[in-house]
């Protein structure tokens, strides 16, 4: 049996709302290994950022089971970091002590923390900017800040939900590179939510695509496109035959959930 490090199965989550209850998700399943980068596509509402927030933690799914090293999760889980796509930094904190302040909880002395922010600050190409406050930063280098604050914090799985959605096309093309960059420096294993299939061809060792809500994996993919994934291989017909494929099976889910919702 080969090693993994995330088991979801048969995982259902339902929501109670003041109009009845909605099934976000309905037995999801999902194999992730060590070191593996999973991007998970699907159309807007089938789910995706639940299981994110249920792999962090954040919500405890209504029956099934996630397993992250083999252990359940149970409460906010230290072993995943994430990443959201507004940034969610402290904005009254310099770069340095947004990436400090995992650490600082931990009780990490504040000369290690530095120093240890220091290495991330390097690592995403920040120097230079240790001192200034999210604010006087752009977007993508918010986005590098928050990636180094999650990396700080030495996660097992690093979650991200988007996280490079509101960047503009060009920035958002370098810091997939960087994050392939980070990833492979640091064997992390990546759990990635995106709405671009693109995004998903460009990081991915597998893709994910899910059905429209309520999501369950429909078709996982075995991504193999060449490395590294710079802008050339976005344009051989391999990226465009796999675009096409995932394309027509995202597109079929989201034609089905509309026509679900026309009145009869
Ligand atoms: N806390 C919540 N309470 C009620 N409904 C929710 C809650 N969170 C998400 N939902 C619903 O669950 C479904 C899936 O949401 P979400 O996981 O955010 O989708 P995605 O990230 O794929 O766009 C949506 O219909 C959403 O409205
Ligand atoms: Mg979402």
């Amino acid at each position: 049996m080969s090693e993994t490090i995330i088991q979801a199965r048969e995982v259902n989550m339902t929501f109670t709302t003041r109009k009845g209850s909605l099934t976000a998700l309905e037995a999801f399943d999902l194999e992730v290994k060590p070191g593996e980068v999973v991007c998970i596509v699907g159309a807007s509402g089938c789910g995706k950022s639940t299981f994110l927030n249920i792999m962090a933690g954040f919500l405890r799914p209504s029956s099934g089971q996630v397993l992250l090293g083999g252990q359940p999760i149970n409460g906010i889980e230290p072993r995943c970091g994430m990443i959201f796509q507004d940034y969610a930094l402290f904005p009254w904190m310099t770069v340095l002590d947004n990436i400090g302040f995992g650490p600082r909880l931990k009780g990490v002395s504040r000369a290690q923390r530095l120093e240890q922010a220091r290495r991330w600050i390097s690592l995403v190409g920040l120097e230079g900017f240790e001192y200034a406050y999210p604010g006087e930063l752009s977007g993508g280098m918010q986005q590098r800040v928050a990636l180094s604050r999650a990396l700080a914090n030495d996660p097992q799985v690093l979650l991200c939900d988007e996280p490079f959605a509101a960047l503009d096309a060009m920035t958002r093309q370098i810091l997939q590179q960087e994050l392939l960059r980070v990833v492979a420096e640091t064997g992390k294993t990546v759990l990635f939510i995106t709405h671009s299939i693109d995004e998903a061809l460009i990081l991915s060792d597998r893709l994910v695509v899910m059905s429209a809500r309520p999501g369950r994996v429909k078709v996982i993919y075995d991504n193999d496109l060449q490395r590294p994934r710079s802008m050339d291989v976005q344009i051989t017909d391999r990226f465009l035959e796999l675009k096409r494929e995932v394309w027509d099976l995202v597109q079929e889910e989201v034609m089905g959930s509309m026509t679900a919702l026309q009145p009869r």
